[in-house]
């Protein structure tokens, strides 16, 4: 179910298949593209047709269904063994959001307890992990909106939004219900080299939500906080270790660095299944390098001076100490350390 300001989704289950809303072609071409062969949604999930650590967590339980479809009718003795090589290729699709990982064990895990055809089973689970995140999604835009003083300016980065959940988003989840309360003078949303996901996704969202946005440049964001114009720059992340640590889009963490230095408070909005309690510190989440044509390229057009390297960094890491407050669906943790996450998650 959707509201007045949030209109979109970008996955959904409709006729047994997967329908995805290919966001690598918005806002110029709405596109969706109907997927029902697992592979293909692998493919989908590394080439960004769908992205944001809760959307692929979302599509990898689709597909863990799309790909036991397949197996249970190609043998219904022996399915269990293709539909196992099935997962850990969904899983190997993207490295950073623990989203996928956790979905695809969820989704292993109830395909060992179910006997006969197991697509009933599954598909009831694929639903429930979809529904839960937009439930997750609102209790967190409630709690996140109760810290943000009326009339504050925010500024958020890459697409948090329902373009990157299963609906209502993380922290843009944050912003529509501080919106939908009156809380907020404005929002700024950083464009987010080189992908855009600013640009393209987040102001697309918004502007579809009648919520008005600002773009400005990623590097504009320190001489935003100077001026005193926003009081928290929000962000969703990907996966956050035991000690609080956030891995997000690149340039999550100079923004974080700049925030501290300006006084502007750092919001970290994500479900609990984006929290890894088995990684200690940020160091050892894995970072996804992708391809340097992202960087030297902009929409298929060289942009760079031929002959020029490029390193693109999908992903950076937020030390906690940086964090002001981390909020899930679980409850929210100020000033984050080991002790305070493992009594969250506990
Ligand atoms: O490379 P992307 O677009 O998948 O990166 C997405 C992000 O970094 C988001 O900020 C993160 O997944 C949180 S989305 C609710």
């Amino acid at each position: 179910m959707t509201d007045r300001y949030d209109q979109v989704r970008a996955v959904e289950w409709v006729d047994d298949v997967l329908h995805l809303l290919d966001q690598r072609r918005l806002p110029q071409v709405e596109e969706t593209l109907v997927l029902d062969d697992c592979a293909a949604v692998a493919d989908a999930i590394r080439d960004m047709v769908v992205r944001g650590a809760p959307a692929i967590g979302v599509t990898a339980a689709y597909g863990a269904v799309i790909a036991a479809r397949r197996r249970f009718a190609e043998n219904p003795d022996t399915w269990r063994v293709a539909f196992e090589q099935d997962l850990v290729h969904l899983n190997n699709a993207r490295p950073t959001a623990v989203n996928l990982g956790w979905a695809v064990q969820r989704m292993r895990e109830q395909a060992e307890i179910l006997q006969g055809d197991p697509v009933p089973g599954l598909l009831a689970l694929a639903r429930d992990i979809h529904a839960q995140d937009i439930q997750a999604n609102r209790t967190m835009g409630e709690l996140g909106a109760a810290f943000i003083e009326p009339g504050s300016g925010v500024l958020t980065h890459c697409n948090t939004g329902s373009l990157a959940t299963g609906g209502y988003g993380t922290a843009l989840g944050v912003i529509r219900s501080a919106w939908a309360a009156d809380r907020l003078s404005s929002v700024f949303a950083d464009e987010t080299r080189p992908w855009l996901q600013g640009a393209r996704l987040t102001a697309w969202e918004l502007v579809r939500d009648n919520i008005p946005v600002t773009l400005l440049v990623d590097g504009a964001a320190a001489h935003l906080m100077r001026q005193g114009r926003v009081q928290w720059v929000i962000v969703g992340s990907d996966r956050i270790a035991a000690n609080g640590d956030v891995a997000n889009k690149i340039g999550t963490y100079s923004a974080a660095v700049a925030a501290r230095h300006h006084g502007v408070k750092f919001m970290v909005v994500a479900p609990a299944s984006t929290v890894d309690m088995a990684i200690a510190t940020g160091a050892d989440i894995p970072i996804e390098n992708r391809a340097p044509e992202e960087v030297l390229e902009l929409a298929g057009q060289p942009v760079a001076a031929a002959g020029a390297q490029a390193w693109n960094p999908a992903f950076d890491i937020t030390p906690a100490e940086l964090v002001d407050v981390i909020v899930t669906e679980r409850g929210v943790v100020e000033r984050p350390d080991p002790a305070k996450m493992s009594a969250m998650m506990a």
